[in-house]
């Protein structure tokens, strides 16, 4: 392969490096373009354009492919919990028994919140949206850990980065619960994290909590499928704002933020709403089938179509079997899990879909499951943030490791050349 392109411009010729990476992805190094050729690039949206090298996860978006740290999303999905998934991600190998002992360990340690900041959240009006709250709560974090605002050292990003994978789940599930009014409560520090996520949510002060398998399960397998995704669009939020050496709980926000949008993250909740308004619509999934290919309707078939994967979003096959297993251990016969067979079957029949290579995507199915484990529909990218958390931490880390600089895009100008300034009397 040879290592380098050429550039004709100006009756000049400019070579620019390749870069290999190592599942033989191909990249122009732009980085001299400017200083030699006085040329930028434009890409909309970063279709086209690489922002950094990373050795977290791999997919290949034409072949269905996802892997974390060159482990693949099945195997990590079926085999692993999250806690180790979380590890491996952030330090870059599966961890032994006493690595994921003293990892739990430390974190059990930090799973406590400043109870100023429970005056926070119960300041909050119960309707307030809990991406708004996690997203502000996240950031207001640093208030009682001012050490996290400068993170200069190893021992400081470690602290930092086990302050919010402790926290952080606190605060999901006292979100879910000031919501519903339950008293925002601890779990038990000697379960296992996934366990004590589903206490914290769950438990009712009005009886004994008794621990359902299924749904932790569930959870654990879709917070593994949430955990990373390379440079989605909160991801590069996290590790653009991080770049400004912004802290990590900041630039977590951010992220939570950047989730948010019905676009992103925030289409799990879209989607479920889209389903329930094809049920009370009667069912017709033709109909919404049309809107979704109509131009002159704003309608999205939310769930579906993905940035970079042009084939099944391997997360979505994985979430789909998940879906009807747990609604056949919880006893649960949601037609709204039909309706999602149904429309998913049509569109993959459709032309419009099939040449626009629009599949079901991570989304697509996740709603159902929280659903079934009655987590109302505004928590959804919640949990979506919760299994991102670690991917957003490793990518953070792998950024300031690597002392990548300031992100600082450029632009093509557009706009007016020089005029000059008409005094108010005059215009
Ligand atoms: C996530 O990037 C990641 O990795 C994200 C994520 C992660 O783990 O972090 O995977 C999580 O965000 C998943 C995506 C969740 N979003 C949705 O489900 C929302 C619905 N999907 C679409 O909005 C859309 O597919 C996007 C935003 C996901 C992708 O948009 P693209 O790649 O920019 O596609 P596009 O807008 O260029 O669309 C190409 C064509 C267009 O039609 P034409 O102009 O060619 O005629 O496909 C059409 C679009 O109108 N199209 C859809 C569609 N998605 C794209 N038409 C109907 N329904 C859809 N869902």
């Amino acid at each position: 392969m040879s290592k380098k392109v050429n550039i004709n411009y100006n009756n000049l010729n400019f070579e620019l490096d390749l870069v290999k990476g190592s599942e033989n992805e191909i990249g122009i190094d732009i980085s001299s373009l400017r200083n030699n050729a006085n040329l930028i690039t434009l890409d909309p949206g970063f279709k086209n354009t690489g922002s950094c090298k990373s050795s977290i996860t791999f997919l290949d978006g034409e072949k269905g492919i996802l892997r974390y740290r060159g482990y693949s999303i099945e195997d990590l999905a079926n085999k692993a919990n999250f806690l180790e998934v979380a590890y491996l991600l952030i330090f870059g190998e599966l961890p032994n028994k006493k690595q994921l002992h003293d990892f739990s360990n430390d974190i059990k340690e930090r799973a406590i919140i400043d109870e100023d900041l429970r005056i926070i959240l119960n300041s909050y009006p119960r309707s307030a949206h809990p991406m708004g709250v996690l997203s502000s709560l996240t950031s207001g974090l640093v208030a009682f850990d001012p050490s996290a605002v400068n993170i200069d050292d190893e021992d400081d990003m470690y602290d930092a980065i086990l302050n919010l994978l402790a926290k952080i789940p606190v605060l999901v599930a006292w979100v879910y619960r000031r919501r519903q009014g339950l008293p925002l409560e601890y779990g038990d520090i000697n379960l296992g994290y996934v366990e004590n996520l589903a206490k914290m949510m769950f438990q009712r002060p009005n009886k004994k909590y008794i621990q359902n398998d299924t749904i932790v399960s569930a959870l654990n397998k879709l917070l593994i499928l949430h955990a990373d995704h390379e440079q989605n669009c909160s991801t590069s939020t996290v590790r653009i704002v991080g770049s400004s050496y912004a802290g990590l709980f900041a630039s977590v926000s951010a992220g939570i933020s950047a989730l948010w949008g019905r676009l992103h993250g925030g289409a799990n909740q879209a989607v479920l709403e889209m389903l329930e308004k094809i049920q009370n619509d009667g069912g017709d999934t033709k109909k919404f089938m049309s809107k979704a290919k109509d131009k002159s309707d704003p309608f999205r078939l939310m769930g579906f179509g993905h940035r970079v994967y042009k084939n099944f979003d391997p997360r979505a096959k994985i979430i789909k079997v998940a879906a009807h297993e747990v609604l056949k251990d919880l006893g649960i016969d949601d037609p709204v899990l039909d309706i999602a067979k149904a429309l998913e079957k049509e569109a993959l029949e459709d032309n419009y879909f099939v040449e626009r290579k629009l599949y079901p995507n991570v989304d697509f199915y996740s709603g159902i499951i929280y659903k079934a484990l009655e987590i109302p529909n505004e928590m959804f990218t919640v949990m979506f943030a919760l299994g991102r958390l670690p991917g957003w931490i490793a990518h953070w880390r792998e950024m300031r490791m690597n002392k990548e600089p300031i992100g600082r895009p450029r632009q093509i100008y557009i706009g007016e050349n020089p005029r000059d300034y008409i005094s108010l009397t005059k215009r």
